[in-house]
Formats: structure tokens, sequence, C-alpha cells
């Protein structure tokens, strides 16, 4: 069998295997008429079968010359097929990054997954690939992802369904949005907080856990408890499916996922029946979704809200649980910074309580110091360390020859950590931000047109959290406090188990 790219649908352009042929032949025949009859029956055969080995291998032939002929950035394929698969998934992949950097510099070409690879590490090229040359690369995802998800979801589209989506996706979750989300995520804090007191939790776990729960709350409003429960068990079963192998048989995860996912788009399009029989669409990014009607007065499909739901959940679950989980992590770790924000936090405390009210959308505006922790966070961490795009047509970008249909990765990872935009790198200094980093160096979040829609939510559920966190208790990280694992972003090793306790000193 071939080997399938796993960021394509297609099979790759690789020449044919030889056939061998196993004829039974009439004892009568002697070998030199075998031989005479073998040699004209191999020239017909090859008569007949010329044009179709000509036309076959042409694409290839030309590809091959058409690529060979023109300046690829500098780089390796590794072997064939495998390519260097095996030299990035057997170390940290951020060495083999740094490695080949240094090696080949900020452009370099690599073989992935049975897939030819561009991997860039400049601003500038970030910048190209992502904002002013966007139009010539396309996301691109393992189809897997698609199939689990859903093939509506914005993530897979460019052009006009994606920037339609897009508009409506970025108005849910904009500041005007959110205000009125502080005091809902407050109140599972409140709930959440109180449930670790004096036990050793695993940070990564409850991080989901209220991760989920605010990603619910944007994207149907407040629901009833039951209603959410049923989402959650579908979610985490259709969650253990985006990393195994798209095999759709009985038993394998991907077919209990894939089980899953009918199950949720039912639940959804019930959901969604209800709302429009209330002639209400409700709250949340499904309320945004079941109102919209384009200049033909349509209206989105069930299948595409539903994707598009499923979608902004994965997308806002895992990620900010890595960032919270990190956020511990670093204030553990540097108790000075655990300090000065706690002295910040506990002034706004100060004034919440004087004026007998809850957390505002305003609170959050001045918590400076903490918001400089989430920056520093969001950069050391680098949640997302790179990207993938594809691209549409053949590129020329800074002389090199970007081919068609080779995947573009913009490495987020290798630019945070350049001593050049950020001095020393590995010191974890949130009062960098006290000055902006110079344009395309910080991307957390992406850039251009598909960049993060949900960049203000999640920062706004790391400062509600912190707030009172650290103001209410003190935690002690576990075990081996240092390591990463990959599941699938980076987090502390073993999920970070951190023993939680009420903060003595405590006059709030
Ligand atoms: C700290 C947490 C988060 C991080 C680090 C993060 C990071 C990113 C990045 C880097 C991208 C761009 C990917 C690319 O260019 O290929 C992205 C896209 C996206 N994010 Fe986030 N994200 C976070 C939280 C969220 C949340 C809370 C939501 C939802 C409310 C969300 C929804 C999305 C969506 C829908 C896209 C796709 C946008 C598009 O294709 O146009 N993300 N995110």
């Amino acid at each position: 069998m071939q080997p399938h790219c796993p960021f394509s649908k297609h099979k790759l352009d690789h020449p044919p295997l030889p056939l061998s042929l196993s004829l039974s032949l009439p004892p009568s025949l002697s070998p030199s008429n075998m031989q005479a009859l073998f040699f004209h029956a191999s020239l017909l055969l090859l008569l007949a079968f010329t044009p179709f080995i000509v036309f076959s291998f042409l694409p290839s032939l030309f590809q091959c010359f058409r690529v060979k002929s023109k300046r690829l950035p500098p780089g390796s394929m590794g072997w064939p097929y495998i390519g260097e698969t095996l030299k990035l998934y057997t170390q940290n992949p951020n060495t083999f990054f740094s490695n080949k950097q240094k090696r080949y510099g900020d452009i370099f070409k690599t073989h992935i997954l049975g897939c030819p690879c561009i991997m860039i590490s400049s601003p500038a090229a970030a910048k190209f690939v992502l904002v002013s040359g966007a139009h010539l690369f396309k996301p691109t995802y393992p189809p897997s992802k698609e199939k689990m998800i859903g093939p509506e979801a914005l993530f897979f589209h460019q052009g006009d369904y994606h920037s339609m989506l897009k508009k409506l996706v970025q108005a849910s979750f904009l500041p005007s949005a959110l205000r009125g989300s502080v005091f809902e995520i407050e109140h599972l804090v409140l709930k959440i907080l109180p449930s670790w007191e004096n036990k050793t939790i695993n940070t990564l776990q409850e991080m989901k856990r209220f991760a989920f729960d605010v990603a619910i709350i944007a994207v149907f409003g407040p629901i009833e408890d039951l209603e959410k429960e049923c989402i959650k068990n579908l979610y985490n079963c259709l969650e253990k499916g985006y990393n195994s192998m798209p095999l759709n048989l009985p038993g394998t995860p991907f077919h209990r996922a894939m089980k899953a996912r009918k199950l949720l788009h039912e639940i959804l399009r019930k959901m969604m029946k209800k709302r429009r029989d209330n002639k209400n669409g409700g709250e949340g990014l499904l309320g945004v979704l079941l109102g919209f009607k384009d200049e033909k007065v349509s209206h989105l499909t069930d299948s595409q809200i539903a994707d598009n739901i499923i979608g902004v959940i994965f997308a806002a679950h895992d990620t900010t649980a890595s960032v919270l989980t990190w956020t511990l992590k670093y204030l553990f770790d540097n108790e000075h910074l655990l300090e000065s924000v706690t002295r910040e936090q506990e002034e706004i405390r100060r004034r919440i309580m004087k004026e007998r009210r809850g957390l505002t959308w305003e609170d959050t505006r001045v918590m400076t110091f903490t918001s400089r922790v989430i920056q520093e966070t969001l950069r050391s961490a680098s949640i997302l360390s790179f990207t993938f795009r594809e691209a549409v047509e053949d590129v020329e970008f800074q002389g090199y020859f970007i081919p068609k249909g080779w995947k573009v990765l913009p490495l987020f990872r290798s630019i945070h950590h350049c001593a050049d935009f950020f001095p020393h790198p590995d010191r974890f200094d949130p009062t960098r931000f006290e000055v902006p980093p110079r344009p395309n160096t910080y991307m957390p979040f992406g850039s251009g047109v598909h960049s993060c829609p949900g960049s203000e939510l999640a920062k706004l559920e790391v400062l509600v959290l912190i707030h009172h966190l650290t103001t209410k208790y003190r935690w002690e990280v576990m075990g081996d406090a240092d390591g990463i694992q990959y599941g699938p972003f980076p987090v502390p090793k073993q999920g970070l188990p951190v023993k939680v306790s009420s903060r003595k000193i405590n006059s709030m």
C-alpha cells in the first residue's frame, strides 16, 4: 500500500509498484518457442501499455523536474516515504525544530508523515503565509479530525463561507458580548475551587472540566445540568477519537467517536428545533448562528450549525485548559511573581468586598500584572507550537520555491523562543510585556484570517480563576515538577498534580 499523507485526502503521486505475473504454460511448448513467444508477448504488452505508462509517469516526472529545477529551501527530506518522521517523533519536537533552524536557517524543507513540508520560523515568513499571502495557502488538517469535528466547521474553509462564519463566531466572543459572561464564569470558579481544598488534584483534568463548562456557556448560554452532562459525556467520547487512527471498525476509538458524534448531532438538532419552535434563537453562539440570514434570506443548515458548535467547543477546551495549567506551574515556580499577582488581586478584592458585588468586566481590565503573566505563559508554553497550511499553487518567497501541495508550517514556538525578539527566552519574565512585542513576533492566537476568535474569552477565564485562586488558596506541586507531555498540547508532566490548601493569611 502506498503511504497515505495524513493531511491530504489524496494519495501521493509515487510511481506504481512493479507487478509480478505468474503464467502457467502448456508442457508441449519448447523453451526456445517459449522464449520467442514470451518476447513477442512482452513486446505487444509493452506497445499496448506504452501510452498508459508514459501518461502515468509523466505527471510524476514533470513534478520532479519542476521541483528540482527551482530553488527549494535548504534541508533534508530523510528516507523515501518515511522522511524525517521518526527523527521528529523520537525526540522533543522543539529540539528537532531548533537543530534544523541552526543548521539551515529560518526556512527549511523536510518530509513528515508522508508529506513534503516547509517549516518557517521568521516573523516575515509567518506574516507572508498567514496574512499577506494567506490566499496562497489553505488550512489543512488530518482527515480524521475533519470527520470528527465535521467538514462544515470554519477551520477547514477559505473564502466566502469561512469569512461569513468567522464574523458570526467573532461577534459572539467580542468583549461587548463577553461582559455579561463574567458573572457566569465567576459562578463556575466559586463552585470548582472549594472542591479542590485540602486535596491533591490533577490540574489539567480539573482545568479541562472548568474550560469545558465555560465553553458550554459561551456556546449555548445557561442550559440545564442534565443536558450539559449528556453533551459532556458524548463530547468526551468524541474527543478520544481525535487523535486515533481513522479506522471505522467496531471496537476502535474512532468508531466509538463517530457514534458519539452522531448522537451529539441529534441532541444539537433537538436543541435547534426547540429554539426555532419558541421563535427565540436563545443565547450564546448557537443563538447567533440560528439567527443568521444572508441577503437571500437563507439560514445556516442544521449540520453547518452543529459542525461549528462542536468545532468551537473543540478549539476552546484543551487549549485553555493547557494555559491554565501552565499558569499554575509558572506561578508555583516563581514565588515572587505569585506574590505580585496576589497583591494586585487583593487590591481588586478589597474594592469588590467594600462595594458588596461580584467581579465585573471592568475589574478584569485593571489586572495589568496578571495579564502580563498570562501573556508570558502563552509565549513560554506556546500551546500551539505551530500550525499547518498547504500551498494552493506554486509560490515564490524570498527567492525560494514552495511547490503546490506542499505543507507549510509556521513555527510559532521557535519565534516565541528566539532571543532576538525575546531576550533570555527561557526565563519566565512577564515584565518583558511592559513594552509591546515587535510585529509578527508574538502569535499565541495565530495571525491573519484564521486567527483565534476566542482569545479574549480564554484570557478572561484565566483572569477570573486566578483572581479567586490567588486571594484564597495556595498550591504545591507534587512529585517531579519538571518535564513536559504532549496530549496533544504541551502540558506539565502527569497533568501537574498539585495539593491545594486555603491561604493562611486570609482576610478576604
Ligand atoms: C488559550 C487558549 C487558546 C489558544 C492558545 C488558541 C490558539 C489558536 C490559534 C493559534 C489559532 C489559529 C490556528 C491557525 O491559524 O491554524 C486558533 C484558531 C481558532 N480558535 Fe483558538 N485558541 C484558544 C482558545 C480558544 C477559545 C476559547 C475559542 C472559542 C471560544 C477558540 C476558537 C478558535 C476557533 C474557532 C479557531 C479557528 C479560526 C479560523 O479558522 O478562522 N480558541 N486558536
